[in-house]
């Protein structure tokens, strides 16, 4: 009966798109599949942390010994993560969170205007999930995601910074063989520690194998941090 390296943790884990309705019939969405959070969520229940899974809608089996909040809009997802921030010590968020949300959602369905080539939407911006869990408090441990196609890790630093995160994990997502939708990844993981920021190529792996390894760094990490 050995002590796994996260008894005792509580993580919580966003993942999938958001998804936010322009009428009955439509929405705005993006091609996250949830593949990557599924995994963390999964390799994290496996070192024996408790997990909580606040997800978008995806076409993916919930993980063993994972609790799972299905949510649809970023609004919602937002309240999921707030309602569990006193249980929350990790926070990882790995939902690809829509930036923006029509200002007004129509009662019924939008009608074709005869006559009229273009339409005009407004959209407002979402709240971002994870700067609002760093910044409020209890404040947990906070972990991000960074999907870049250029100057991958300068722009993941930024964000590290900007949001107030502790850890980010940066992907190259205009590489075709890895992110979105694909089954295998390569990250690089960015620590901040003080003013200095480590930052750590990981090699390319699955997801799954990838998954364990960055919640292995992120724990030994975490556990550092902790020590007064
Ligand atoms: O700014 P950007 O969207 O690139 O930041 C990505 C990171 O921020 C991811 O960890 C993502 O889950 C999180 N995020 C969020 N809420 C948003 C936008 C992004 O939690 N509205």
């Amino acid at each position: 009966n050995t002590v796994q390296p996260a008894t005792g943790l509580r993580i919580t884990i966003t993942a999938g798109p958001t998804r936010e309705p322009l009428d009955p019939v439509r929405y705005l969405s993006n091609h996250s599949s949830g593949k990557m959070g599924y995994a963390l969520a999964a390799a994290a229940a496996e070192l024996g942390a408790e997990v909580h899974l606040i997800s978008g809608p995806v076409q993916l089996a919930v993980p063993a010994g994972v609790q799972c909040l299905p949510v649809t809009t970023a609004e919602e997802m937002l309240q999921a993560c707030e309602a569990r921030r006193n249980q929350t010590d990790l926070f990882i968020a790995c939902a690809a969170v829509a930036d923006y949300r029509a200002e007004q959602v129509a009662e019924h369905k939008i009608k074709k205007q005869s006559g009229q080539d273009a339409m005009t939407l407004t959209l407002v911006k979402n709240p971002d999930i994870l700067a609002q869990m760093a910044t409020g408090s209890p404040r947990p441990f906070c972990v991000g995601f960074a999907a870049e196609t250029q100057n991958v890790e300068g722009y993941a630093q930024d964000k590290l910074l900007r949001k107030n995160l502790d850890a980010i994990v940066a992907n190259d997502v205009s590489d075709p063989g890895i992110g979105f939708g694909s089954d295998d990844n390569r990250v690089t993981l960015l620590l901040r520690k003080g003013e200095h920021t480590e930052i750590r190529p990981l090699p390319q792996n699955s997801k799954q194998q990838l998954a364990r390894q960055l919640l292995l760094e992120l724990l030994t990490f975490y556990k550092e941090q902790q020590q007064p």
